[in-house]
């Protein structure tokens, strides 16, 4: 039977892509920050008929040691890793970046994106010794160097996710590792992560923002199933998996007079 290990996976992509793994019988390692979290999402993941099993251990990405604790934890209950995937993240605060404070700018690269760069080096040192393995990074806003007010500390870890995972994908072929490497690009999803800044407070949306977001925005049950389907069928290296394609959201712009979607009610 395969094994799966999310990263953040109490709730929201991480908890959904738990769940489609499940319909496809892997054993699942879930993650996150609070024990209780964790106990509510296997309750609810157990209601997903499979034959595989899930498990669950704290970890904070942001801590190289418990990253290692993770996989140690997976191997011993289930013996092998064969897919990995870094989704713990955080928003930031709407602020330019100068109104950021030391602590705001360092649990945003600490999370989005040394947890991305712990998490792939403890997944790829594992699955090279056994020569095989995929693992895979999420992208966000500024993977494709957009700018916004208020996401440029967030875009920067993202983009440095995707500079990243290009790289490591590279690496992974030319030292034969026989591991493959992929980015999920999620497009917009309607989460906490979007309501809330550094997983707490939370962030006003302007009817505008809501606007964009009922014609692009998708439950994470869409997404994940998505990119779950995706996953277990890629067997290629440096791959994206893009939901929301260029041509997509032009569809849903074009479309967007007959959108009934209201993730935020009137
Ligand atoms: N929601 C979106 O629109 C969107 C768009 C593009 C990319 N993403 C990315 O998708 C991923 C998942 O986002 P989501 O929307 O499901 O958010 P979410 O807030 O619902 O879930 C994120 C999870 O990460 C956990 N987490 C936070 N800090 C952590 C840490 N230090 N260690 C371990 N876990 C930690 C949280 O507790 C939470 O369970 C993130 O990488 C995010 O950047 C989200």
């Amino acid at each position: 039977m395969k094994t799966v290990v999310i990263t953040g996976s109490a709730r929201g992509l991480g908890y959904n892509m738990a769940r489609f793994f499940r319909e496809y019988n892997y054993n699942v390692v879930i993650s996150d920050l609070k024990e209780e979290n964790l106990v509510r999402a296997k309750e609810e993941l157990e209601k997903t008929k499979s034959e595989g099993n899930i498990a669950y251990k704290i970890c904070d990405v942001s801590k190289l040691i418990q990253i290692q604790e993770l996989m140690e934890f997976a191997l011993e209950t289930f013996e092998n890793v064969d897919i990995w995937i870094n989704n713990a993240g955080v928003n930031q605060p709407q602020k330019a970046i100068w109104e950021l404070t030391e602590s705001e700018i360092n649990t945003i690269i600490d999370v989005d994106l040394k947890g991305t760069i712990y998490g792939s080096k403890v997944a790829m040192e594992e699955m090279s010794k056994r020569g095989g393995g995929a693992i895979y990074n999420i992208e966000g806003y500024g993977s494709n160097d957009a700018h916004m007010l208020g996401l440029n500390m967030y875009g920067t870890s993202k983009r440095a996710v995707t500079h990243f995972t290009e790289g490591l994908a590279q690496e992974a072929e030319q030292k034969n590792t026989g591991v493959i490497v992929g980015k999920l690009s999620p497009g917009i999803m309607i989460t906490d992560f979007t309501t809330h800044s550094l997983g707490n407070d939370l962030i006003s949306l302007s009817d505008k923002t809501k606007k964009v977001y009922n014609i692009l925005g998708d439950t994470p049950e869409t997404v994940g199933k998505f990119l779950v389907d995706n996953m277990v069928k890629n067997t290629k290296n440096n791959v994206k998996i893009n939901w929301l394609t260029n041509r997509k959201a032009f569809v849903r712009f074009l479309t967007a007079g007959f959108n009934k979607r209201d993730f935020f009610g009137k």
